[in-house]
């Protein structure tokens, strides 16, 4: 066998016995490289005679370009391989879901919030705001608290270190001061909802020095008890998800409201669980009444021409009754086994059409 057949068939069945594209360069630099076998075969050139070259010339040329030509197809193969190999080791399985299942879960305070705005949004309410810290004005005097009034004192209220010659600012009781802002900022109609967290200086199984309310506000022409009534046990049917409730408004005082009531709706206890709707017993839910003329005037509302309802509920009662929790002392204590217990999924937002809960 020539050395032009011996070398030829070594390098191709080197070629094509490579498996990754360094060992075929490795081959290729063996055998093309300026100190590979073909490559001094080639220098053998310039020492041949004229005929010698003539016949040797066409065919070491071959055999360069047979090798060369080897190497390239080799080289196509193995790069496609590697290609596939890594499409294979990337590839991304569309089924999973878009992100890692979150670990957080929603308070139910939050929760409640989203179901009591979904149910008065509804109803054509749009959501307002306060400040925590508020001034007297807005959480007494402005809400018909005369001065000195042991209403005041009621409220068990954390008050701020005075500054000159102004009332002490105060952590706000309740979050009826957002009335006396939605009033003073806008014109009636009114028709607001006012979530929001309110402090008192008291702490057992039921009360916590922060908590949570919502209020509401409707001022229009002509409105009546008729519709506070109407309004809330709408309210309270679609917030228990119930088909009837059987409620009573009870006379009670608020300054800021006249007449002023507390809504009581039937329940039955069953065990640890609690139903509303029916029963034998009566159960306190929230304050109402009818925005006291003062109040209205205060705001710069003349009383003759509008009226208007207010009503405010504690959130963390409503969040209990609502979902079986028996303490509210465990609501703050930001337990990560109570929250996966009792907390909610945060992407479900509820809506009447929708779903509550
Ligand atoms: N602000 C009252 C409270 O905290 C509740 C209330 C609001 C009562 C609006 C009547 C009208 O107890």
């Amino acid at each position: 066998m020539s050395d032009i057949e011996k070398i030829e068939k070594e390098a191709l069945k080197a070629i094509s016995g490579v498996g990754d594209l360094a060992a075929l360069d490795e081959v290729r630099v063996a055998e093309l490289g300026k100190k590979g076998r073909v490559s001094g075969l080639m220098k053998t050139l310039g020492k041949m005679s004229n005929e010698e070259r003539q016949e040797m010339g066409p065919k070491l040329n071959a055999l360069k370009q047979r090798v060369a030509d080897a190497v390239e197809a080799r080289k196509a193969v193995l790069e496609d391989e590697a290609l596939e190999a890594r499409l294979a080791t990337e590839k991304v399985d569309l089924s999973l879901p878009a992100r890692p299942e979150p670990k957080g879960a929603l308070h139910p305070v939050m929760q409640v919030f989203e179901e009591i705005a979904a149910i008065f949004g509804d109803m054509g309410f749009s959501v307002a705001e306060g400040p925590d810290i508020e001034d007297d004005w807005h959480n007494f005097t402005a809400l018909n608290f005369p001065e000195g009034h042991p209403a005041r004192e009621t409220h068990d209220t954390f008050f701020f270190s005075p500054q000159g010659e102004e009332a002490a600012k105060v952590l706000r009781t309740h979050t009826s001061p957002v009335q006396i802002r939605t009033m003073m900022a806008g014109e009636p109609p009114i028709r607001i909802i006012a979530p929001g967290r309110v402090y008192r200086n008291d702490w057992d199984a039921t009360h916590t020095p922060m908590f949570h309310q919502v209020e509401g506000l409707v001022i229009e022409s002509g409105i009546h008890m008729g519709h506070l009534k109407g309004c809330l046990i709408d309210f309270v049917k679609a917030f228990f998800e119930v088909d009837a409730v059987e409620a009573r408004l009870r006379p009670h005082f608020f300054p800021f409201t006249e007449p002023s009531a507390e809504m009581d709706v039937k329940y039955t206890r069953d065990g640890d669980t609690i139903k509303i709707g029916d029963g034998e017993q009566w159960m306190e839910i929230l304050g109402c009444g009818m925005v006291h003329p003062n109040v209205l005037k205060n705001c710069g509302i003349d009383p003759e021409v509008y009226q208007g309802f207010a009503f405010g509920m504690g959130v963390d009662r409503l969040a209990m009754l609502k979902y079986g929790m028996p303490d509210l002392r465990p609501y703050f204590e930001a337990d990560p086994a109570w929250t996966r217990h009792y907390g909610f999924k945060p992407w479900l937002t509820p809506s009447v059409s929708g779903g509550l809960s």
